[in-house]
């Protein structure tokens, strides 16, 4: 058992410890936004935020975040003061479409986002130390100049551009 603090709400989970936070966030959360790729902590897809770190949820069991704070794409605009689907980076991502399949995107964006959170006028290079993740699409000729975006809308110096709600249930967390 294991009780953390999960996109503002405090959650009890009833499952092994050993069990790692995707799963339990996927499949006892049914907080489906955070993505498998490889499992092994290497591809960002399983990003999340644990007390304002960006870490990957594949590799941390459920007992290691036993008591600590997490949020999940679902719950990202939240944590960065946003309206619903409205953090800047979310805004970015869809002003500049640097999307394709969107199986990397969640993690992408809360990688973005946790940079963010500490230096809001990154450069090229810091985004390339920060954003380590891979994308098989191949949509990161776009990454800089769309994080790049949203520093500015965070700084104020550009205005935002709202994600309108969808029509329709889409993939949770885009
Ligand atoms: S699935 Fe966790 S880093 Fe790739
Ligand atoms: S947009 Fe398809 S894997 Fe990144």
């Amino acid at each position: 058992m294991a009780r953390l603090t999960v996109n503002n709400q405090p959650v009890e989970f009833r499952i092994d410890g050993e069990t790692p936070l995707l799963w339990a966030l996927r499949d006892a959360a049914n907080l489906t936004g955070t993505k498998y790729g490889c499992g092994t902590g290497e591809c960002g897809a399983c990003l999340v935020i644990v007390d304002g770190q960006a870490m990957p949820s594949c590799t941390l069991s459920l007992g290691e975040a036993d008591g600590r704070t997490v949020t999940t794409i679902e719950g990202l605009a939240a944590w960065g003061g946003a309206p619903d689907r409205n953090h800047p980076v979310q805004q970015a991502f869809v002003a500049d479409q640097a999307v394709q399949c969107g199986f990397c995107t969640p993690g992408l964006i809360v990688a973005a986002a946790a940079l963010l959170a500490r230096n809001t006028d990154p450069t090229e290079a810091d985004i390339a130390a920060a954003v380590t993740n891979i994308c098989r699409c191949g949509v990161y000729p776009r990454l800089v100049r769309t994080i790049q975006r949203a520093g500015r809308i965070m700084r104020g110096e550009e205005a935002g551009v709202p994600v309108p709600a969808p029509a329709m249930a889409t993939t949770p967390g885009l």
